[in-house]
């Protein structure tokens, strides 16, 4: 299938490269995005290969509803957010006019342009908190412990009801830690952008706590066929995103300073507030119900995620 595909949050990193992988697969593309996070150069290379459109557009507002009316999507992948645990933490008013009042008002645009379905961007992390043990399934109980992790968690339900009174099918995304080139690297997450930075700048990074955190990395193109393959397929369900691989900070850094010719010890610095000792999840179920499958090792994507860097 291809044919008319939205995506909110489109000069995003993940966005961006989402756009680049539909123009791939022969889809008209409208990105939308405010711009706040968002660059328009990251959409050179789509434009040069394809259709793709650009509105800068808040999502939660009256022009981004006319917009999507007239484009009439097929499909919509909906990244657009307020993407930090941080900030949500620091105006968790902000982080719902977003990423809850933004998400309604994506649905229903969705539902007047009468799109198939909706694929979205929830965080396997955020949503579920510490979990120790082994990788997270999609059916753990979720306790998120932040605003962040709350908003991705509560829209799940206006899914559903548009599902219900709409028919708009949707596939939701538990998404483990992304990286990949264009992540920025001066932002308060995305650990590999901003080690690979520093690491190529010759600057010694600072390890948050002990080093010892665990998380799930998953290379950017592996992320984007999820949204490709759930965008086709549908179903309404909610599906992690992930390698069921835990990996340090400490290893991380080993494996940059590998890539980047850095031989500097890592300074440690404080623990930060908050910091969950380990996030891990279980794809089993986006292999059953998708085919989707992690195909980058961690050292391939970091090689080429500071391969970019350095080209940059
Ligand atoms: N990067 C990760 O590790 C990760 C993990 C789990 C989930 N996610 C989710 O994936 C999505 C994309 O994340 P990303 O890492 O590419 O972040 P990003 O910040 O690069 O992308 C989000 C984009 O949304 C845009 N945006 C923000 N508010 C908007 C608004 N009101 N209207 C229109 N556009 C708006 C920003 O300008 C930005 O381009 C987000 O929903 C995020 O919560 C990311």
């Amino acid at each position: 299938m291809s044919g008319k595909a939205l995506v909110t949050g489109g000069a995003g990193f993940i966005g961006s490269h989402l756009v680049d992988r539909l123009i791939d697969d022969d889809w008209e593309v409208l990105a939308a995005d405010d711009l706040s996070k968002g660059h328009l150069d990251r959409l050179a290379d789509a434009r040069r290969n394809g259709p793709v459109h650009f509105h800068q557009l808040d999502i939660g507002s009256d022009e981004f509803r006319e917009a999507v009316r007239r484009f009439e999507p097929d499909v919509v992948h909906h990244l657009a957010a307020q993407s930090g645990v941080r900030p949500s933490v620091e105006d968790p008013m902000f982080d719902a006019r977003v990423n809850i009042l933004g998400t309604i008002n994506v649905l229903q645009a969705a539902a007047e342009a009468e799109a198939q379905r909706v694929v979205f961007a929830s965080s396997g992390g955020a949503m579920f908190g510490e979990v120790p043990g082994a990788p997270v399934t999609e059916d753990a109980p979720a306790f998120p412990d932040s605003p962040y992790g709350i908003s991705k968690k509560i829209v799940e339900d206006y899914f559903r009801y548009f599902r219900h009174v709409a028919g708009l099918d949707y596939v939701i995304l538990a998404l483990g830690n992304v990286y990949g080139p264009r992540q920025d690297p001066h932002g308060e997450a995305g650990v590999v952008a901003i080690f690979s930075r520093l690491m190529l700048d010759g600057r010694r990074p600072v390890v948050n706590g002990d080093g010892e955190q665990a998380r799930d990395y998953v290379y950017v193109d592996d992320i984007v066929d999820a949204f490709a393959r759930a965008g086709e397929i549908g179903g309404g369900v909610r599906l992690n995103i992930g390698t069921g691989i835990p990996t340090t900070v400490n290893e991380l850094y080993d494996l940059i300073a590998d890539s980047a010719g850095y031989d500097g010890a890592p300074e440690f610095g404080p623990a930060k507030e908050g910091d969950l000792a380990r996030s891990v999840i279980d794809a089993a179920a986006a292999k059953a119900h998708l085919g989707w499958e992690p195909w980058t090792e961690l050292p391939t994507g970091i090689a080429k995620t500071v391969q970019a860097f350095r080209e940059e």
